[in-house]
């Protein structure tokens, strides 16, 4: 069976964790891009320096994208990872970076355009929403194989609070978070259970209002913390979900940032954009897209979300007939 290609663009900190998940996991070869030479290539060499311990053949190679041509090395990919771009500071809401982010999405989605039409993409820079918007935009991919990192990370991290509260193993709890991959998003407590049990019936309400808006402010805790960049280990291993269950076509229910057209857009009550929606993700992309009914309350937190992102979206489409 021949490996799969994955390639990763933007060798910062979530593309190289995100790279050495990869490998551990025997994933596929990857392939990392970075503009600032010798950092794709040294990374690279050095994960796969270390996999012989691991008895994983994946090989990690890495091209430097000053050199705008080693986008060549693009093709044949199943699936690329867009990473690339700046990540927040203290203080920076992940809109501040969408002007720069768009410039550099726009040059990565006509080097995917150019290379390798046909591999599925994963979003990770931020506005994640909006930049896989943005990519959609400008390389012309069919939108189902386009997804966003959000509703991956944001529910491990609701999953990791909720586990830490109730003092039960991970593993069983299910957690729900949609919405843009913003200070809005919505952690759903209806949708979310330990063990099958409704975490309304298992912790406070007090106790859940907390824990929802520890994790809406998850990235900017990890951001405080650091102070020079932002999380890149859970966000790694969160994406790997996703790439593993493209590849082995496990079709998970992964909340991701899907293209909303059709009767989905007329049921979430907007069209055209990209938002952290319930979706099984195999082979082929986002293959379904799930509409789940919304109390009034929830539905109001759903307007908000959507708002935020159209207007974003708004921007996107300003900036780019520039
Ligand atoms: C975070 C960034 C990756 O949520 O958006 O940590």
């Amino acid at each position: 069976m021949q490996r799969s290609k994955i390639s990763v663009i933007g060798a910062g900190n979530v593309g190289s964790s995100l790279a050495q998940f990869l490998a551990i996991r025997e994933l596929g070869d990857v392939y990392l891009f970075d503009i600032i030479e010798g950092i794709p290539e040294g990374k690279a060499l050095d994960i796969m320096e270390g996999t012989p311990h691991w008895g994983a053949d994946s090989k990690v190679v890495g091209f430097n994208t000053a050199n705008e041509e080693n986008y060549r090395h693009l093709e044949g990919s199943n699936v690329i990872i867009v990473t690339a771009g700046l990540a927040r500071k203290p203080g920076m809401s992940r809109d501040d970076l969408l002007g720069k982010n768009v410039e550099v999405i726009s040059g990565v989605a006509r080097n995917i355009k150019k290379y390798a039409p046909e591999a599925i993409v994963v979003v990770v820079t931020n506005p994640a929403d909006i930049m896989a918007y943005a990519l959609y935009k400008v390389s012309g991919i069919k939108p189902e194989k386009i997804l966003g990192l959000g509703g991956s990370l944001d529910s491990a991290r609701f999953r990791t609070f909720l586990s830490m509260e109730l003092g039960v193993s991970v593993e069983d709890i299910s957690a729900f978070v949609i919405g843009g991959h913003g200070d809005d998003m919505v952690p759903f407590i209806r949708y979310s259970s330990a063990g099958g049990i409704p975490i309304s019936n298992l912790i406070s309400k007090e106790r859940i209002a907390e824990i929802v808006k520890r994790t809406r402010m998850g990235g900017g805790e990890i951001v405080n913390y650091l102070k020079t960049g932002s999380a890149y280990y859970a966000p790694g291993i969160s994406i790997t979900a996703m790439v593993e269950s493209i590849l082995r076509d496990r079709k998970r229910i992964i909340p991701s940032a899907a293209f909303l057209t059709g009767e989905h857009a007329k049921h979430y009550g907007a069209d055209g954009i990209f938002i952290g929606l319930p979706v099984r993700i195999g082979a082929n992309g986002v293959e379904h897209v799930y509409d789940i009914d919304f109390s009034e309350e929830e539905l109001s937190l759903w307007k908000k979300t959507i708002e935020s992102v159209t207007s974003s979206c708004k921007k996107v489409d300003e900036f780019l007939s520039r």
